[in-house]
């Protein structure tokens, strides 16, 4: 069930209220009562519908927790209020908190997020549809918060989808739907069309695959404006190459174009907000797959840049793709540089699947993203791109290897790798992403993810402000 978020409050709308655990006392006669008979903690997430008379809601109860002061805790508290959804009896309701439930436009997103399920696939989808809706409060943005839901859905729902129904061609076309409804112009470069156009690496990391590699591309925005380049990784999905992935291991490799789903989702939300900004937007969209054409470990690759690579591993693909279009990108020498990618299962040994790291060697840019990552509560934490490591991805016979034989700084190494492609652009940060929620929480149940977007969609907005 989803909430509709409404700019009003309706005529006999009935309150939600944000209760702490120390806050219960406070509560009206009734209230009070009803909450102490069924033991209604405050907790973050607990939920308590309160009856009238004839039994019908006249109130409800929404549990945000403690005050907390771990800053990530503190900064997820408005997140208490995707709880929301599926709980609120069908009708009229609205919001009475103070600043103790956090930022407004982030409760409110909070309530979109929480009602999202992937139901393309469900006989029953739609048909326990409850008519909710929510004012969220004076303060709270209606408009950014559905839009940044938006965002999200569209990252989580192609994520979502297997690779069945969203190959490179269906990758294609849903870039090329959101690029039409901004009016982006829109281009692509297809299969052999890839080596007469000089991207050799995404060519033959795509070609073994009966959906031929592709990569899209797509700008928006005033010509003159400070460009803003997006590279995601859209590896459809990954079997590892002829370095192939054990089962286990590949089970949930459709989520490999997890890194292009959150720079569509990135690009809607800047287009939406209409960000001063010249976008573009680079997915290069292959299956790694396994045939007679399938590229080998031990080919020496050359890249658009001319670097040639020795492929010690099928199952670093995703580097190669991305350097190819990072080399295209940096050849207009952007402003901002980023890409996005779930490039190595190191970045989750090292910080699990909630935060993604990211490297970038633009200290402001790192500093004001840290910052924007709490402050809208979707977590980031920056690695270093340390140099001396960069050796391990020497090669004897050709220009670097696309992997390291210690393995060794799986995450740092990968990026390392990346950022030999990139010389221009004034500044770049790469984001190793997990693309998946692996457990169900008020703002969404286990899938596809978006992560990072938010933030730095934070960051871009601070900086570059909108279209007036
Ligand atoms: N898509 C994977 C990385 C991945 C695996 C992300 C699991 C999230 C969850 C990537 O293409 C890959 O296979 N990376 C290898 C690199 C290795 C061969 C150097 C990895 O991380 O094991
Ligand atoms: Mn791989
Ligand atoms: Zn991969």
């Amino acid at each position: 069930m989803t909430i509709k978020l409404t700019s009003r409050p309706a005529a006999g709308s009935r309150p939600i209220r944000a209760v702490t655990p120390a806050g219960l006392d406070s509560l009206s006669g009734s209230e009070s009562k009803w909450a102490k008979t069924m033991r209604f903690s405050g907790e973050a997430g607990s939920f308590l519908v309160v009856p009238g008379e004839g039994g019908e809601p006249v109130s409800a109860l929404l549990g945000i927790g403690a005050s907390q002061k771990d800053a990530w805790r503190k900064a997820a508290v408005p997140f208490s209020f995707g709880a929301l959804s599926g709980k609120l009896p069908a009708g009229q309701w609205h919001v009475e908190a103070d600043d103790g439930a956090g930022d407004p436009t982030l409760r409110a997103l909070a309530m979109r997020l929480g009602g999202y399920r992937f139901s393309r696939y469900k006989a029953a989808a739609g048909k326990d549809e409850a008519d909710v809706e929510v004012f969220a409060g004076e303060e709270a943005d209606l408009e950014e918060a559905n839009r940044l839901a938006d965002a999200v859905f569209l990252a989580r729902d192609l994520i979502n989808t297997p690779t069945n129904d969203l190959g490179p061609a269906e990758l294609e076309a849903a870039a090329r739907k959101l690029a039409d409804e901004f009016g982006a112009e829109f281009s692509v470069i297809t299969g052999d069309e890839l080596l007469a156009r000089n991207f050799p690496m995404i060519h033959a990391v795509g070609r073994a695959s009966a959906d031929a590699p592709r990569l899209i591309d797509f700008s928006c925005g005033r010509a003159d404006a400070p460009k803003v380049t997006l590279v995601g990784k859209g590896v459809c999905f990954d079997t590892g190459g002829l370095d192939i992935k054990p089962s286990s291991s590949m089970l949930l490799m459709k989520k490999d174009m997890g890194g292009a789903a959150n720079v569509l989702g990135l690009a809607r939300l800047i287009m939406a907000s209409r960000l001063d900004v010249r976008l573009r937007v680079l997915i290069p969209a292959v299956e790694n797959s396994i045939s007679a054409s399938a590229f080998r470990p031990g080919d020496v690759l050359q890249s658009r840049k001319g670097k040639t690579v020795e492929i010690g591993n099928t199952d670093a693909e995703g580097r190669l793709v991305l350097a190819d279009a990072l080399t295209l990108a940096d050849e207009e020498t952007p402003e901002i540089l980023i890409d996005m990618a779930t490039l190595t299962g190191a970045a989750r040994v090292a910080l699990g699947p909630d935060m993604p790291p990211f490297y970038s060697s633009d200290a402001e840019f790192s500093a004001s993203l840290a910052a924007a990552s709490v402050a809208v509560a979707d977590p980031v934490w920056q690695l270093p791109l340390y140099q001396p490591y960069a050796e391990n991805l020497s090669s004897k016979i050709a220009d670097i290897n696309n992997v390291t034989s210690d393995g060794f700084a799986g995450s740092i190494t990968a990026a390392l790798f990346l950022e030999g492609f990139v010389e221009r652009a004034k500044s770049w940060a790469h984001f190793d992403v997990y693309g998946w929620r692996p457990k169900a929480s008020p703002i969404g149940p286990v899938g596809g993810e978006a992560q990072a977007i938010r933030a730095i969609y934070a960051v871009l907005q601070q900086r570059f402000g909108t279209v007036s």
